[in-house]
């Protein structure tokens, strides 16, 4: 997994991947690229290896793409699931993987408000509803099959932190299936 700020996505899909009932999967790196985040405290009290990778030690996004894939074909990994990496992925990364193994979780139902404000943009929007997506990563930001979403109602009580909470709630439920599903799949296609 890949995560930029607190980890929550990455805490609910490797406690998924722990039930006893869904041995199909296991997170096996979190690579993360801001030194203190709250992402690799979770990993270092959950047991998984991490590693930072600081996008301000390289001199471009392709270079520092470029490391993050060497490491993740070092560790043979499969599937790569981002979960809030507030960076914008480059070729390098993606097509380093066959198609649908990057899979991302984004704070609104796609394709609406599509970039890194989305729960602000749906606040400052109006809406009576928002929501989130898990899709598939493509050169595009924010543009992939979308492959899940859940609603989120919004009430006129709630603010920033308060959608976000319940964005938060709706995330943790939706991602860890697809993770699994997809990871199914991979191993039905190795044989
Ligand atoms: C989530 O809302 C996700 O949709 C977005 O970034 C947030 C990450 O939250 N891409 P967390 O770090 O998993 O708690």
């Amino acid at each position: 997994m890949l995560a930029s700020g607190s980890g929550s996505n990455f805490e609910a899909l490797v406690n998924y991947c722990r039930r006893k009932d869904v041995l199909v999967a296991t997170v096996c790196l979190l690579i993360v690229n801001n030194p203190g985040c709250g992402a690799k405290a979770r990993a270092e009290r959950l047991g998984i290896p991490w590693i930072l990778i600081n996008h301000r030690d390289f001199d471009s996004r392709e270079l520092h793409d470029a490391a993050i894939t060497n490491t993740l074909k070092k560790e043979n990994i499969d599937l790569v699931v981002l979960a809030g990496w507030m960076r914008i992925i480059t070729s390098e990364l993606i097509n380093a993987f066959p198609k649908g193994s990057l899979l991302n979780i984004h704070p609104s139902l796609l394709p609406a408000f599509k970039g890194g404000a989305a729960i602000a943009d749906a606040l400052l929007a109006g809406v009576v509803k928002t929501g989130c997506s898990v899709h598939e990563v493509v050169l595009v930001v924010d543009a992939g099959p979308i492959l899940a979403q859940a609603e989120v109602l919004i009430t006129k009580a709630d603010d920033h932190e308060s959608l976000s909470a319940k964005i938060h709630q709706q995330e943790h439920l939706i991602l860890p299936p697809i993770v699994l599903a997809k990871a199914r799949h991979l191993a039905q296609n190795y044989g």
